[in-house]
């Protein structure tokens, strides 16, 4: 089996039903070919999307593998993320203390940055990474107005924020917002009642979710909560004859009506491999809300 593509969004870019999460690759331990290695295993599985950002210093290793076998780039749709300052280092140079700026030489200078990095004259979709209680939309708008104008960046969205923060860029940037970036995993369900999702689906856009498994203490509970949730996804999977625990996670963020596209974070291909089949599981509503419930930790009323 293998992950399909459909548009993220009304304005025409095509992503896999899954993508590839880097922010962890810092710590996988793998030399350019090794990586190479991993980014062609899983696009022979159809997970074309990776996602970037300048923070996670992921751009650097991936170009150099990517600067292996080039074709490649033709190939996948490359995500990255601007707008945070981290203390110590950045392409504006160190600042004392690590901040959020969406101001336009900010955006610029870390999307140049990225280009460098990542060894592409163009990225995909450039997300704003957090929300800055400081932004100007109109400073942004133009910011993304000059990189389209360039050619340096092709879609534009956010990540974390709020309806009321998508809303206010949205009016302002005239192409419309591709997507935000959220969290969300049957630990983490604030999303579902924030208005996010709905958001995301009356603009024609899907989200991405980031830490589906809860950073993978969904596998090894650290609480109460996620014990009780652990053992709600045994007995679906269970009921199911799904092949993991993982499958019947996916199952679960994929059956929301606003068709979010899941990020997988593993650095594992048989994990990447077994979080595909999920694609062709479906729960019924009655095992959907036995693990909202688990979750939750009182029934529904
Ligand atoms: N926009 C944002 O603010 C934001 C924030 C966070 C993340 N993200 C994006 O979302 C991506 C995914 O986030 P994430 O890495 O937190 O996703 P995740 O899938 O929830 O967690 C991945 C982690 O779980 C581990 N894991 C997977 N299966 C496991 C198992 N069966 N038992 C124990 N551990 C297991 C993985 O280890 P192995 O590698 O060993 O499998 C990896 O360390 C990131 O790479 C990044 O691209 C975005």
């Amino acid at each position: 089996m293998t992950v399909s593509r459909a548009p993220l969004c009304h304005q025409g870019l095509e992503v896999s039903q899954l993508m590839a999460g880097f922010w962890r690759l810092k710590h996988w331990g793998m030399n350019a070919q090794e990586l190479l290695g991993f980014i062609e295993a899983i696009m022979e599985m159809g997970v074309t999307t990776m996602d970037h950002a300048m923070v996670y210093r992921s751009e650097a290793p991936f170009g150099a593998a990517l600067a292996l076998k080039p074709s490649l780039r033709q190939q996948m749709e490359i995500v990255t993320k601007c707008g945070i300052r981290p203390a110590g280092f950045g392409p504006l140079g160190a600042s004392h203390t690590s901040h959020y700026d969406s101001g336009h030489e900010a955006i610029v200078e870390s999307v140049e940055a990225s280009l460098r990095d990542l060894g592409t004259d163009y990225i995909d979709v450039l997300l704003l990474h957090r929300p800055d209680y400081l932004m100007d939309v109109h400073e942004v708008a133009e910011a993304f107005a000059a990189l389209k104008a360039q050619g340096k960046v092709r879609y534009f969205g956010v990540s974390n924020f709020s309806p009321a923060q998508f809303e206010a860029l949205q009016n302002i940037w005239g192409d419309g917002l591709v997507t935000n970036q959220i969290e969300l995993s049957p630990y983490h369900l604030q999303a579902l009642d924030s208005g996010v999702l709905e958001q995301c689906a009356g603009y024609g856009v899907r989200p991405m979710l980031w830490s589906c498994l809860a950073a993978g203490s969904l596998l090894t509970p650290v609480d109460a909560k996620g014990q009780r949730l652990l053992t709600a996804l045994q007995k679906v999977r269970e009921e199911t004859g799904a092949g993991s625990v993982e499958q019947v996670v996916y199952a679960w963020v994929l059956a929301l009506p606003c068709r979010p596209v899941p990020l997988l974070g593993s650095s594992k291909l048989a994990r990447i491999a077994d979080a595909v089949k999920a694609l062709s599981l479906s729960l019924t509503r009655e095992q959907w809300y036995s693990i909202w419930e688990a979750s939750n930790g009182a029934p529904v009323s």
